[in-house]
């Protein structure tokens, strides 16, 4: 491990959509680093590829709970889904998270997500036709990045339309690490629980077709029913790992693309290559917020170093994602890169449940953006473009387009 003062981490840059040179530096010459975090806790980051896969896959090493003596992320214990009491309601790992993520995956089939394809693209299609109807400039993140996602996750539990601004609402506050007190965390939190019982209630007594209805009826393996503290919070957590995340993503995505137009121009003239494009944004977003946090239970060796049982080992998978040793040419963003085996989405037991939905969405956001606004441009320089402070998961605060 590094010698002397550790790092602040996250590490402070000032570009959004660069990466900190850091990255480079701690790959190759301190693939684990002591850092400090927000909360003056010291952790242990881990940059390289092979690294951050291998801890993140490692069943011995498991998310932190408040069971473990882990490095907290911040001073106000925030951090929504790490730090909740809906953190611990779900199980974290071993045979319940298994049993829970099996009863989830079933639903999130590579089918189902196609069958609902039609539907997100009717629904980025009205985001955008408003947008346009506003009149240019937009700030794209605000009219389509931030919307569309919850609109799908409502639609997914079954929530009526009228009440998708109340849920993006408490998702957004659940998410927060600096902007509010615990207090209003928490107060966020009761009342979006209140709001999910109720909900899971109703469905009780008159099923959907939705994902909470099929989870009331469905059992685990051992023939056990879902208890209703956990399916509210199996809604909450829906709703939080997959809001701002693609939301962010998606401002990304189209920052990126448009930030060099030729890459913009690139899809103009082609667009098969949405997937993949969608795919390289993934992998070259260099603000992808905190990293995944795994708690060591006994001593490992990571790039030649033993890291000590008892240590929390922050995996980057931003800064693993332009690992030279996997991605040639890793810094330039190849809209035609395949394979592409990036880590955006995690590995190993706890990789995103909802990555092919979240692909889905970027996916149709970028094909009814192509069809409808080919002449779209940054109305900003990219320098302009300001970062999320202050969350789990980063992005650019808005994203003004003109067309
Ligand atoms: C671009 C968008 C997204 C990104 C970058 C992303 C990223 C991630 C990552 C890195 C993890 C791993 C967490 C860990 O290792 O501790 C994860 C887990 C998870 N994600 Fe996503 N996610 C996205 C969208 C979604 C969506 C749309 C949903 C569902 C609506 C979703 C549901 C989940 C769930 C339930 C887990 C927990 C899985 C488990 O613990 O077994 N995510 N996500």
């Amino acid at each position: 491990m590094t010698q002397g003062e550790p790092l602040r981490y996250p590490i402070p840059t000032e570009a959004t959509l660069e990466p900190p040179a850091e990255w480079a530096r701690l790959r190759a010459q301190c693939p684990v680093a002591r850092v400090t975090l927000p909360s003056g806790d010291e952790a242990t980051l881990v940059t390289r590829y092979e690294d951050v896969r291998r801890v993140l896959s490692d069943p011995r090493f498991t998310r932190p709970t408040p069971a473990d003596d882990a490095a907290r992320i911040a001073d106000v214990e925030s951090g929504g889904v790490f730090n909740s009491e809906m953190a611990s309601v779900l199980p974290q790992h071993g045979e319940g998270h298994l049993k829970w993520r099996r009863m989830i995956g079933e639903w999130f089939t590579a089918r189902r997500m196609n069958a609902l394809r039609p539907g997100i693209e009717a629904m980025a299609e009205q985001l955008v036709d408003e947008m346009v109807k506003n009149g240019a400039p937009a700030d794209l993140k605000a009219s389509v990045g931030f919307p569309l996602p919850v609109w799908v996750i409502c639609d997914m539990l079954g929530v009526p339309d009228a009440d998708r601004d109340r849920f993006a609402h408490w998702s957004d506050l659940m998410l927060s690490m600096t902007r509010c007190t615990q207090a209003e965390m928490d107060a966020a939190q009761a009342e979006f629980g209140r709001y999910m019982a109720g909900h899971i209630a109703a469905k009780r007594a008159r099923p959907g077709e939705d994902l909470l209805s099929a989870l009331i009826s469905d059992t685990d393996s051992d023939g056990e029913p879902m208890s209703d503290r956990v399916l509210v919070s199996t809604g909450i957590g829906l709703l939080v790992a997959g809001h701002e995340t693609t939301a962010n993503m998606i401002g990304k995505m189209m920052a990126m693309l448009l930030a060099d137009r030729r890459r913009w121009e690139e899809l103009l003239a082609d667009r098969s290559l949405v997937r993949t494009a969608v795919e390289e944004a993934l992998r070259m977003d260099a603000n992808a917020g905190f990293g995944m946090a795994r708690y060591l239970h006994e001593d490992v060796e990571i790039a030649g170093t033993v890291v000590p049982g008892g240590t929390t080992a922050v995996c980057s998978m931003a800064a693993a994602n332009r690992d030279e040793s996997v991605f040639s040419r890793a810094a330039e963003m190849d809209l035609h890169r395949s394979p592409n085996p990036h880590l955006a989405f995690g590995a190993g037991a706890h990789s995103c449940l909802g990555q092919v939905l979240a692909r889905t969405e970027l996916q149709v956001v970028l094909e009814v953006l192509l069809r409808k606004l080919a002449s779209l441009e940054l109305a900003v320089a990219v320098a302009d473009l300001r970062r999320v402070e202050g969350l789990v998961v980063g992005g650019v605060q808005e994203l003004p387009v003109r067309w």
